[in-house]
């Protein structure tokens, strides 16, 4: 990324220097951004994800930034996580962010969506945030009295028809961010959520062409008139894991224009009707 670009440039060089992030999903997209920028600014970075090849290419590319190291892990599979939450110990000693940021979707009318398709994302996004918030703090922050999550999920405040399975999910991780951050408060744990919006990403580049053109065309409706950039996520994962948000825990940050409480919801269904 262009230094000129990054959200890092706005932040102390050593905001993260001595510290130690887990990001999810880090190998492309909105994950790498927020890796990219974490390292920028000092911390040693783990990135995760499914495959291995792709994985290790990404890891590469941050190694420009400092130090970062990757293990491939499947987020639905506790046992797996498990085995991450070693990887971590063994190579950094402790764990001091975790950025849950792996997910995905899928867009469907809600009376097609399958058993598989339904399960597949709220296992994903439901469960693996909650595997892996389980596992690290149980390894990491609760014997070390201090961590912080930061939990990217997606404006859904006034629902997501069209992708009802991760707007369920998404609401699931954000009434999780609330439980956890009042019963681990003690254990000086905060954790937030970031809620993006439609955001200029590889993301986008996973949907069929005609699903990326409703969501272009979403851009009308913003009152900003744009969509975001993964930067501008990035920033705000930043505040949420830094001191700057030192009073501030299970809330939700919307990086989004404004689209949770201005514009039209209903696109991707009428696209999928028509
Ligand atoms: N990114 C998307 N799905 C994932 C999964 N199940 N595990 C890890 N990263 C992911």
């Amino acid at each position: 990324m262009d230094p000129a670009t990054s959200p890092a440039r706005y932040f102390a060089p050593d905001l993260f220097a001595g510290k130690t992030a887990l990001v999810t999903g880090g190998r492309s997209g909105i994950g790498y951004a927020i890796a990219e920028a974490l390292l920028r600014l000092g911390a040693r970075v783990c990135i995760c994800s499914r495959k291995p090849e792709p994985l290790a290419a990404a890891a590469a590319a941050l190694r420009e930034y400092g130090t970062c190291v990757q293990r491939p892990c499947d987020i639905r599979d506790s046992g797996e996580v498990e085995v991450l939450a070693d990887f971590i110990a063994d190579e950094f000693g402790q764990l001091d962010l975790l950025v849950n940021n792996a997910g995905g979707q899928f867009p469907g009318l809600a009376e097609n969506l399958s058993d598989n398709g339904w399960n597949a994302v709220i296992s994903t996004n439901l469960n693996g945030t909650f595997y892996v918030s389980r596992i690290m703090a149980k390894r990491f922050f609760l014997p070390q009295s201090g961590g912080n999550i930061v939990n990217i999920i997606v404006n859904m405040l006034r629902g997501f028809p069209g992708m009802a399975h991760t707007g369920a999910a998404r609401a699931g991780v954000e009434n999780l961010t609330k439980s956890l951050a009042q019963e681990w408060a003690h254990h000086n744990v905060r954790i937030n959520c970031v809620a993006p919006g439609t955001i200029l990403s590889s993301g986008l580049d996973t949907y069929a062409e005609p699903v990326r053109q409703l969501l272009d065309s979403m851009e009308e409706d913003n009152l900003m008139g744009r969509h975001g950039t993964v930067e501008e996520v990035a920033a705000a994962v930043l505040y949420l894991a830094g001191p700057m948000s030192s009073y501030t825990s299970g809330t939700t940050l919307y990086v989004d224009g404004m689209d949770h409480l201005h514009g039209d919801r209903m696109r991707l269904v009428r696209g999928a009707r028509t």
